[in-house]
């Protein structure tokens, strides 16, 4: 069984034999649970000697970067640099609509924009992520590249020559362990409790080609949905919830004209720890109204469809 003093003891003296007492260190910051407690534990051996790093990779939530730099900005006296780097990770993703290939490449860029933010850093030599044990079982696989589920980006994603070397406290923890880490560490209910993202962000919830507006679309339907959830009370009975736009058109009738275009799909999970979900039991009431909000203010899309796959055979992602 898992003991929480234990963990933050040898975790910490972890930190300080790989680190020493000169080294400076970057941790990628996404604003979720993971990174936030690993941003936490780190700042409570390394004070000054560590930055963290937020990435716009223009695939954020609506009104992301906002929230992060609120929550971090002042709150928790750590040293934030926000990176935008939105035009890089979207040129780079032009054209791909293979799902690893997407990973791969954001995975690749994430480290080389640490990297350049590193360089201006004395003795910074280190990268701080907060990937868990679960990343690491999908993208890496004993039965070798074939059997892999998905490139997770903060592993099988990363690139083979790094400039930086790692440091992940959570690697063996589960998501459930690293909520009760994180309110040990005083972070709050509503960060601590927030649902998974992925570090690949929307770029693997636009299926196919990510394009600024399909991006625009996704974006919204998002926000739309888990604010309905937050309104109703819903939130906090699922692992996760999120929208995916299929890059099919339908036809449908506005009015008294015809319409023809994309398809929203949502998806809601209950879960453990990721590694296996259910599908989620959200009122078909619910879910009506959802889709009534989206089709009447997500310029571009006409039809919401609920996605009742379990984990497996489906993942959690669409890609
Ligand atoms: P899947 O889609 O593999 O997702 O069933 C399991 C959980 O992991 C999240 N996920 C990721 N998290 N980087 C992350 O940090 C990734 O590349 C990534 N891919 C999936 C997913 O949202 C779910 O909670």
């Amino acid at each position: 069984t898992w003991n929480m003093a234990d963990f933050v003891e040898s975790a910490i003296e972890r930190i300080r034999a790989q680190v020493g007492d000169e080294g400076h260190v970057i941790c990628g910051l996404s604003g979720g649970v993971d990174s936030s407690v690993v941003a936490a534990l780190l700042h409570r051996e390394l004070g000054e000697r560590l930055t963290c790093v937020f990435v716009d990779n223009g695939l954020l939530r609506y009104q992301e970067r906002e929230r992060v730099q609120a929550l971090f900005e002042g709150h928790f006296g750590i040293d934030l640099r926000v990176v935008d780097a939105s035009e890089r990770f979207l040129s780079a993703l032009a054209g791909v609509t293979d799902p690893e290939l997407k990973r791969k490449r954001i995975g690749e860029l994430f480290v080389r924009v640490f990297e350049a933010e590193a360089e201006s850093i004395e003795n910074a030599r280190f990268l701080a992520q907060g990937t868990l044990y679960p990343d690491v079982i999908e993208s890496v696989s004993v039965l070798g590249p074939s059997a892999t589920i998905k490139s997770h980006h903060n592993v099988g994603g990363l690139p083979e020559q790094m400039g930086l070397e790692l440091i992940e406290p959570l690697r063996e923890l589960f998501k459930d362990e690293v909520r009760v880490l994180g309110r040990a560490l005083g972070l709050s209910a509503e960060l601590v409790d927030r649902h998974p993202f992925p570090g690949p962000g929307l770029a693997v919830r636009v299926l196919g080609e990510i394009t600024e507006d399909a991006l625009r679309k996704v974006r919204q339907a998002d926000h739309i949905f888990i604010e309905s959830l937050r309104a109703e009370g819903l939130y906090d009975q699922v692992w996760q919830a999120f929208a995916v736009l299929l890059p099919i058109k339908t036809v449908g009738v506005m009015g008294d004209q015809r319409t023809y275009d994309e398809v929203i799909a949502l998806r809601a999970v209950t879960s453990k720890d990721g590694m296996t979900a259910d599908r989620g039991h959200l009122p078909m009431e619910f879910l009506g109204r959802v889709s009534d909000r989206i089709i009447n203010q997500v310029e571009g899309v006409n039809r919401v469809v609920y996605d009742v796959t379990s984990k497996p055979p489906g993942t959690i992602e669409w890609e």
